[in-house]
């Protein structure tokens, strides 16, 4: 797989970490994507101390590799109250990377406090991906990137790529969380 260099915190090593599929690597954040809690498997396939990542917005461990849409979606879905799964390469703190079954849930209020629906935050845990969907993914991810790229303007480049995700899942007939399952 191809790997870019660069991005925001330096440069990548092109070296591809993992972890064991009996480990779930989980983190919390508040309403605005600052991270609340990371557990110990975060912290050691991440490369970061968990002083260096509470506090901090998730995107900390963004890779230059995942598409903008992506994580448009994300959002838009987990702001609206709902789970999302995905995908996901993200960047360790020297470089390396790691791909990521991830699954994303707004945490709601106590009942018993009256806001039983109010988000108060949200959730993640992830396990290892299996490999033809790590290949698929990357291979979709690659070509949604390129759209991007087409596109000075941030907006613009999000925009262009979620619309041709959408038109991928309508010529396939498929929606996106079945599309998901089906890598
Ligand atoms: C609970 C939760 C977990 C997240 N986990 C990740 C993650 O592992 N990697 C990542 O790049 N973004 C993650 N995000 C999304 C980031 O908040 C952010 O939207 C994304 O990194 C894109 O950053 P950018 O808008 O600065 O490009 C997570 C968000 C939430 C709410």
């Amino acid at each position: 797989m191809a790997v870019g260099t660069g991005g925001i915190h330096g440069s990548l090593t092109g070296r591809e970490r993992t972890f064991h599929r009996d480990e779930i690597i989980v983190s919390k954040t508040d309403l605005k994507g600052r991270i609340t809690y990371a557990n110990d498997v975060f912290l050691r396939i991440s490369g970061y101390s968990e002083a260096e990542l509470l506090g901090q917005p998730h995107n900390i461990v963004r890779h230059s590799d995942m598409p903008r849409c992506v994580y448009k979606l994300l959002w838009t879905r987990i702001e609206a109250g709902s789970e999302i799964f995905a995908y996901v390469i993200n960047r360790a703190k020297d470089g390396d990377h790691y791909w990521v079954f991830a699954h994303v849930t707004p945490v709601f209020g106590n009942p018993d406090s009256g806001n039983g629906r109010t988000i108060t935050g949200y959730h993640s845990s992830r396990r290892v991906p299996a490999r033809p969907a790590v290949e698929a993914a990357a291979g979709l991810y690659a070509a949604l990137r390129a759209e991007e790229a087409r596109h000075a303007d941030r907006n613009a480049a999000m925009a262009a790529s979620g619309a041709m995700l959408e038109k991928l899942l309508r010529d396939k007939g498929t929606s996106y969380d079945e599309f998901v399952f089906s890598l």
